[in-house]
């Protein structure tokens, strides 16, 4: 009854309207988007019958978190429904084939930002939830939703929310659609995900930028500088030289591996097709998996400084920036990594120039046990929706919010994602596969229904 066609046309339709909304958390820029798509999803799930408030940060600033309940299944585990509202920013804007805020249809997939991450996969839990609301007039199981708009710049504010252990989140599991199947009609729960270290050096040489003739070969550079530091704390085969950086890192079971060997998968295609780029890179002894799920990376983002504009400018800058991160694996903690990081750039900075590594945001990695009944119903569940038996990978992207709820509320994070490979996350075109937005929707349903049982 869930996925009637008048369902799933209401669903499609009120997801680009949610589309639309240029909900960027990390430009200024966008704060009323952000306001207005937060409004979005507070009247989505008021209408779809849960009591619902807007929690701000009563020490100001801060995007308004969106919270609804609806507890009237005594005796049931209480669900905590956990999404983000906010989207990266759509640049490079003119590789879109289609306006980035226009969502757009074509074939089976619609496009926008958002699409997949993560407005699409958090419009899949309240829908599920108003559905059951609608045919039954009650829900299986108690729900609460907890919605972000800062997940995509570190979740400052949820983080200190979460940390003061509200009465409101007490639930018995959480669940959380922001991650992917590993192949189309795969159905996959992801059971681990990396941390994060974000962070900005900042180097200083001359105090002025100088005439790269005059004082070339005399005069400290600072671009040189951030490259001289970068190739020291990253060798030429990936593997990262910082100090006691490996020490905590727990390698992956026996059993996890084997199964990691029997996805299907193409390496080739993953490398040309998916990633269009030349071949694999990284720690040569290392499987491709246990790198992307089970290492830690240090990549640089971008460098601002000196001149880099058309044409050509004899410079010597004084001064560049470059933004850095490195992604954690368990049992590495962002706190031990961010100073263990600025230990190593303080030793592999060269003479004649400063540089200073600030810290932008730092979340935990985070891995859970998938033999609990809530891993083990959102399996049968989708197992049951797909047709497929459902697989258990790790992915190599940060939740912030998952390691939260593992340190401060004790509970486990159920990770049904219904994005693909080839949805282009943060990048032009982002997209989700409808059938995956329809049948997400269902199995989110079947979820709640097999824990009511
Ligand atoms: N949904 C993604 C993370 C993700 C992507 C998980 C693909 C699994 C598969 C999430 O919204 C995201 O991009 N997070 C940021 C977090 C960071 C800014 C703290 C990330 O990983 O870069
Ligand atoms: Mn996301």
């Amino acid at each position: 009854m869930i996925d009637a066609p008048e369902n799933r046309a209401e669903s499609l339709e009120r997801l680009k309207t949610f589309l639309r909304i240029p909900s960027i958390s990390t430009l200024p820029e966008n704060k009323p988007d952000i306001r207005l798509a937060a409004e979005f999803v507070l009247g989505e799930l008021k209408s779809a019958g849960l009591s619902t408030r807007l929690i701000v940060d009563s020490e100001g600033g801060g995007n308004p978190l969106v919270y609804g309940e609806w507890l009237g299944a005594a005796g049931k585990p209480t669900v905590l429904c956990y999404g983000h509202y906010d989207v990266q920013p759509p640049d490079p804007l003119d590789e879109w084939k289609s306006p980035p805020f226009e969502p757009d249809v074509r074939g089976d997939d619609i496009f926008a930002r958002g699409s997949s991450d993560d407005k699409g996969q958090t419009y899949i839990l309240i829908r599920a939830v108003a559905g059951l609301l609608k045919t039954h007039g009650r829900l299986p199981v108690n729900v609460r939703f907890l919605v972000e708009g800062e997940e995509e710049t570190g979740g400052e504010h949820i983080e200190r929310y979460v940390a003061t252990r509200p009465p409101e989140l007490a639930c018995d599991a959480a669940i959380i659609c922001d991650t992917e199947m590993f192949a189309p009609g795969l159905p996959t729960i992801c059971v681990g995900l990396r941390g994060i270290v974000y962070g900005e050096l900042h180097v200083e040489g001359a105090n002025h930028d100088l005439h790269s003739g005059v004082y070339g070969g005399a005069a400290p550079n600072p671009i040189q500088a951030i490259a001289e530091i970068l190739t020291a704390l990253k060798d030429r085969d990936g593997r990262i030289r910082i100090p006691g950086f490996h020490a905590r890192i727990v390698p992956p079971g026996d059993e996890e591996r084997q199964a990691w060997t029997r996805l299907p998968f193409n390496e080739d295609e993953y490398t040309r097709a998916e990633m269009g780029a030349r071949e694999l890179t990284g720690e040569p002894d290392i499987p491709l998996f246990e790198r992307l799920w089970a290492r830690p990376t240090l990549e640089v983002h971008g460098i601002r400084g000196g001149f880099a504009g058309e044409g050509a400018k004899t410079v010597i800058p004084a001064r560049a920036v470059a933004k850095l991160s490195a992604r954690l694996v368990a049992d590495q903690d962002p706190g031990e990594a961010f100073e263990q990081l600025q230990r190593a750039v303080a030793a592999a900075c060269p003479r004649g120039v400063t540089a200073e590594f600030r810290l932008i945001h730092g979340a935990a990695p985070s891995l859970v046990d998938p033999r609990n009944r809530f891993i083990r119903a959102a399996a049968e569940a989708m197992t049951g929706v797909f047709g497929r038996e459902t697989v258990y990978i790790r992915s190599g992207g940060s939740i912030p919010i998952v390691g939260l709820f593992d340190r401060h509320l004790g509970i486990p994070s159920v990770m049904m994602g219904f994005g693909l490979p080839d949805d282009n996350l943060h990048a032009p075109n982002e997209k989700l596969h409808l059938p995956n937005f329809f049948r997400g929707i269902v199995a989110v349903a079947r979820y709640l229904e097999l824990l009511g049982e």
